[in-house]
């Protein structure tokens, strides 16, 4: 029953999954490029080193020997995983989903030339002639994103022919790894894009979370809000692409599938992400009998998951920092916020800002069926009461 589990990526999701994983005695090493990440805080152990070097990884895997290894980001060395894998080593959800997801192109041709799931047109570019015909071929408004991002870097919307050299340039600046391509979407006018957590078991059905809603703004999430309300007929059809793909990838564990949602034009496929989502951290409010960490861990550990129960009606804000600083932040506010009604403040314990970072999230619950305006107002005035002050 008790496990040891590499933890790769130390961020606030990383730090709930730990929390959740050390409710239930299991003992975990945090990894992460820079000391005193929030998932180290409450880690068994930690190691900092760069993921994405291959040998720093396996060194780390050789000297802990984990059971178990759980990735918390994208920016991984994912061909080694396979290894890891080989030799026993169990890889949430598999290596094979860790390594499609951190790459749009895989997991768009899995999706939409493999399993024909709809998603917005788009066209792949490595080089400015190919990009230019691209955007030529898909028309504007479109949507610049680099192969290889996270957290909406390099990504831009194109109105017009004016701004087709400078979403280039951005997205060149924006790539990480070693790949440097673009992929160039159609704009999708969506009615709401929802993210729909679902959960897949080592025995036991694919289970779905009740859909939520989100906001985004530069492609960094702002605020997420539960349940979503949905036509019947587009909830079915977003679980059975969320269950076709997540099934396709293979493993355990909660998985992000993103949708964008025309009442017109149905459901659209984005992306996916193999692990606990930044907008489910509205299930923080106890809008679940098991939050979307909870899950995650069930998962991983093959803890049966009998039923996914939604007990209250929930909306999350983030609270960003204004500026960057190597410092670690005041935060003023907070007696104030604990006041909202039915409200929480989790501050991640971050050691340093950068303009914008993700600091804190203001969660909030209520009765359901309560009007989800009013939770979002509430959420938002919360997380606006919390001042991040840079030292
Ligand atoms: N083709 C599109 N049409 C309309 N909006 C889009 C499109 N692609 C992305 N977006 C917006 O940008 C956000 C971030 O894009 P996404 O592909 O999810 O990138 P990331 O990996 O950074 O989350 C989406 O949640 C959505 O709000
Ligand atoms: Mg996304």
């Amino acid at each position: 029953m008790i496990h040891k589990i590499l933890l790769l990526g130390s961020g606030e999701l990383g730090k709930e999954f730990v929390i959740a994983a050390q409710r239930m005695g299991q003992y975990v090493i945090a990894c992460d490029s820079y000391a005193g990440a929030p998932a180290m805080q409450v880690a068994d152990e930690c190691e900092v080193f760069s993921m994405l070097d291959g040998d720093a990884l396996e060194a780390a895997v050789k000297k802990h020997q984990p059971d178990i290894i759980v990735p918390e980001i994208e920016a991984i060395r994912t061909e080694r995983l396979y290894e890891f894998e080989k030799q026993g080593v169990r890889v949430i959800p598999s290596a094979r989903a860790v390594n499609f997801t951190m790459n749009r192109r895989a997991i768009r041709d899995l999706a939409h030339d493999e399993l024909k799931l709809q998603t917005a047109n788009y066209r792949y570019a490595k080089t400015k002639e190919e990009f230019d015909a691209a955007v030529k071929e898909i028309g504007f408004p479109c949507v610049v994103k680099p192969l290889m991002s996270s957290s909406g870097k390099g990504q831009s919307k194109i109105e017009g022919p004016e701004g087709v050299d400078a979403a280039w340039e951005y997205g060149i600046s924006g790539s990480r790894g070693d790949i440097v391509e673009m992929i160039v979407e159609e704009f999708i006018p969506f009615d709401y894009e929802i993210t729909l957590l679902t959960v897949t078991q080592r025995s036991g059905k694919t289970l779905f979370c009740p859909p939520v809603g989100h906001v985004q703004k530069g492609g960094d999430y702002q605020e997420s809000f539960q349940p979503m309300p949905m036509k019947p007929e587009h909830l079915k059809a977003a679980q059975e692409m969320a269950d076709k793909v997540t099934r396709a990838l293979t493993g355990t564990g909660i998985w992000g599938v993103e949708f964008f949602i025309s009442n017109e034009k149905g459901v659209y496929f984005s992306e996916l992400s193999p692990r606990p989502h930044d907008t489910g951290m509205v299930t923080l409010a106890n809008t679940q009998n098991l939050s979307e960490f909870e899950l995650h861990l069930y998962a991983v550990l093959g803890l049966p998951i009998t039923e996914i129960q939604l007990l209250k009606a929930g909306a999350s804000a983030v609270i960003p920092a204004p500026e960057a600083s190597p410092n670690p932040p005041e935060y003023e506010g907070v007696e104030e916020a604990v006041q909202f009604k039915n409200t929480y403040i989790r501050i991640f314990g971050k050691p340093s800002t950068r303009k914008k970072r993700r600091m804190g999230v203001a969660v909030t619950y209520d009765e359901l069926g309560t009007d989800l305006n009013v939770l979002r107002d509430r959420a938002k005035a919360a997380a606006a009461t919390v001042k991040v002050i840079v030292r």
